[in-house]
């Protein structure tokens, strides 16, 4: 059974988040997909708020589960036995960072490796940050998000 997970902060998940998340589905028996609960920059969704929004975004795709996590990555992911940390990539940007932190995972746990998934070219633009600062600006953010995080957005953002 081969269990891939896909971490992030997901504040709040968008349109990329679920297009890598549906497409690891087709390739592995499980997706895991691993909120960080408290990711070190303060976040606008708690972890639980996180979570739920994620869980309606894909609760269509049988075999992908949404669960919290604290703590170091290599071994949760070791405790639910995933042997892939899979990453979406939307260009050279973001390749740097991740390899460092691929590099680092596989110095601590070398049975586990990472596999970056390169964005489609629609979601290559969009990022949780872009989404809240255009959203906190009264920008429109509905096709960029599921319609849930859109709704969120508008409760959380929306002066009144
Ligand atoms: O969506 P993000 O913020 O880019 O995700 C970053 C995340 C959650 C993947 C990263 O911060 C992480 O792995 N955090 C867990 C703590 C950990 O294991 N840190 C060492 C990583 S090399």
């Amino acid at each position: 059974m081969a269990i891939a997970l896909c971490p992030g902060s997901f504040d709040p998940p968008t349109n990329g988040h679920i297009d890598i998340a549906e497409r690891a589905a087709r390739h592995f028996d499980r997706v895991l997909v691993a909120v960080v609960a408290n990711p070190s920059k303060r976040p606008l969704f708690d972890g639980p708020e996180r979570v739920r929004l994620l869980s309606e975004a894909l609760a269509h795709i049988a075999n992908v589960e949404v669960v919290a996590f604290d703590g170091l990555l290599v071994e949760f992911a070791r405790r639910r036995g995933a042997t892939v940390m899979l990453k979406g990539v939307r260009g050279a940007s973001d390749l740097g960072y991740e390899v460092q932190m691929a590099s680092m995972n596989a110095s601590l746990a070398p049975e586990i490796d990472t596999v970056f998934m390169a964005a489609r070219p629609e979601w290559s633009f969009v990022s949780s940050t872009l989404v809240k600062e255009v959203a906190a600006l009264g920008g429109t953010v509905s096709a960029l998000v599921p319609p849930g995080v859109a709704r969120a957005l508008r409760d959380r953002l929306e002066p009144g």
